[in-house]
């Protein structure tokens, strides 16, 4: 048993949430919810990023002050979490007290240890990004990324000594293979510094929205050095409540691929600037795409895409929560571009969870009640089931651990066809009550068992409802995955009940 410290990107506030969003956060809440089962002192953080020109711009146009404006915008975050079954630990915004103080703290380190100097900045400026571009990286003076004009600018800014960084960053990255995961990504982020470090503006005066920079009042920090601080806000930096030498630097940050420069590249030279260790590991995931096009609250706004229809509460109401749950994480490999679809949510729903999952527990709980007076019998020993089932608890815990939830889900995934293939190959329903149709029973039963909290981490409340139905008390999370799930803990003598169906079919042409 460990700890283990995981965190998502803290969103911008500058719209409501959309199922983008969704995708970072519910992985990061089943990597968490996994590590609780293993039992590991787990931290998992999310948040609103609330400074910055953007923001800034939504408030006003909007009629509202920014702080006003993050309010409410916020709020909107947290319900979108609880709708989800978001289990963080902690919420941050980056406009409370506990972020400027540790902002302020970090920021000052860098500056005594003098990696900080006042100079020109002159250049262009994505307000959507809130990145800065030379006219090398922009296309015909618009955004790569957002296709919006730039904007020029010049001011007086402090510069952060990012070009003093590149030994130490190639160094280790050389020391730590699994710094950034996948590899892929990792390339990307080493070829970058490979290529040369440019120092960075990190201050601004013409905007006042963000935290003081202690030693010059006239400026405030660039958004994404208050933001990137977030991390360390959390676990007390630079405060009274300091925890940092508890969760750091084992951490890891879950990011979306758009983003890596920022976590992969600056953050781990600002953690060195300021005398820490960098995070431990970067996990870069890949973009969900409508009909090829990333889903973006900037574009949606600018005619691109339609985002109302898929805001993460109107899939939820559409096809429950765990359902949407086990999409997000099933469908696209953590690391890739995944397509999203409602076709692709019917056909999983279908499929996975009615056809697979749903069908075993209905067919196992009805024919305990038929052929076993409703008592779920006892799993036997030496069941034929037996090593698929430890097969399945091997796979899905290595992947787990790997990151990789979709593989986790198709080994558990693995247990449940198995099973159903069991009861196929057996056909209890043509049996005569007694001990043959018992064995199976008890067999089936323990496979359910297991499956419920292998798959507790994806969907925890269908796995609660699961193990209640089998006649288990509590949940599958109660015990440590160690403790539970190995074969052979189904005792027998618990009441089955034979409910409504889990998930009913949806017609695809819905
Ligand atoms: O970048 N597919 O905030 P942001 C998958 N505030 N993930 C997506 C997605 C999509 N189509 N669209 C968004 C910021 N995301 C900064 C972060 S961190 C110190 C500061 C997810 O509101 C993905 O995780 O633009 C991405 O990295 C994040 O939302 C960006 O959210
Ligand atoms: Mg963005």
């Amino acid at each position: 048993m460990g700890r283990f410290y995981i965190t998502t990107p803290i969103y911008y506030v500058n719209d409501a949430p959309h199922v983008g969003h969704a995708y970072t956060t519910v992985n990061a809440d089943a990597l968490a919810r996994w590590h609780r089962l293993l039992g590991d002192e787990t931290k998992f953080l999310t948040g609103t990023d609330e400074h910055g020109q953007k923001v800034a711009d939504a408030a006003e146009k909007n009629g509202l002050t920014p702080q006003e404006w993050t309010d409410r915008t916020s709020a909107r975050f947290r319900e979108a979490w609880d709708a989800l079954g978001i289990s963080y630990d902690d919420f941050i915004r980056t406009t409370e007290p506990r972020h400027y103080e540790s902002v302020q703290k970090f920021l000052s380190a860098i500056h005594d240890n003098g990696y900080l100097y006042k100079d020109v900045y002159k250049g262009l400026y994505c307000v959507s990004c809130e990145d800065y571009f030379t006219v090398e990286s922009s296309i015909d003076g618009k955004c790569p990324i957002h296709g919006r004009e730039l904007t020029e600018m010049e001011e007086e800014n402090w510069f952060f000594k990012l070009s003093a960084f590149e030994d130490r960053l190639l160094e280790y990255y050389g020391e730590h293979p699994e710094f950034v995961t996948p590899e892929t990504k990792r390339n990307e982020a080493y070829s970058f510094i490979k290529g040369g470090l440019r120092d960075i503006s990190i201050t601004r005066t013409s905007i006042s929205w963000g935290v003081p920079v202690p030693w010059d009042e006239k400026h405030v920090f660039y958004v994404w050095y208050d933001a990137l601080v977030n991390y360390l806000t959390a676990i007390g930096y630079g405060r009274e409540d300091d925890e940092v030498d508890k969760w750091w630097p084992s951490s890891h940050h879950l990011i979306g691929k758009e983003i890596i420069r920022f976590h992969c590249v600056w953050w781990p030279a600002m953690c060195m600037a300021a005398g820490l260790e960098p995070a431990s590991h970067v996990q870069v995931h890949g973009w969900l795409l409508v009909g090829g096009q990333k889903l973006s609250k900037t574009m949606a706004a600018e005619g691109g895409v339609r985002l109302t229809d898929i805001a993460p509460v109107v899939l939820t109401n559409e096809f429950g929560v765990d359902p949407i749950r086990y999409y997000l994480l099933r469908d696209t490999v953590l690391g890739n571009d995944g397509e999203f679809s409602h076709e692709g949510i019917t056909s999983r729903y279908n499929t996975d969870l009615a056809n697979n999952l749903g069908n075993l527990v209905a067919r196992v709980t009805t024919v305990v009640n038929s052929k076993c007076a409703g008592i779920g019998p006892a799993s036997r020993a030496d069941s034929e089931l037996r090593g698929e089932a430890e097969k399945a608890i091997t796979d899905t815990a290595a992947a787990w651990n790997h990151f990789a939830p979709q593989s986790a889900l198709e080994a558990t995934w693995g247990l449940i066809g198995a099973t159903n293939a069991y009861l196929e190959r057996h056909a209890p329903w043509k049996m005569e009550s007694g001990a043959q149709v018992e064995g199976v029973m008890g067999d089936a039963l323990e496979a359910i068992r297991l499956v419920t909290i292998l798959a507790s981490p994806a969907m925890p409340a269908v796995c609660e409802e699961i193990w209640r139905r089998i006649g288990l008390g509590g949940s599958p999370t109660d015990q440590t995955f160690e403790r539970s799930a190995k074969w052979g803990e189904y005792s027998g003598g618990q009441r089955v009940e034979k409910g409504a169906p889990l998930f009913p079919r949806i017609k695809s042409d819905a």
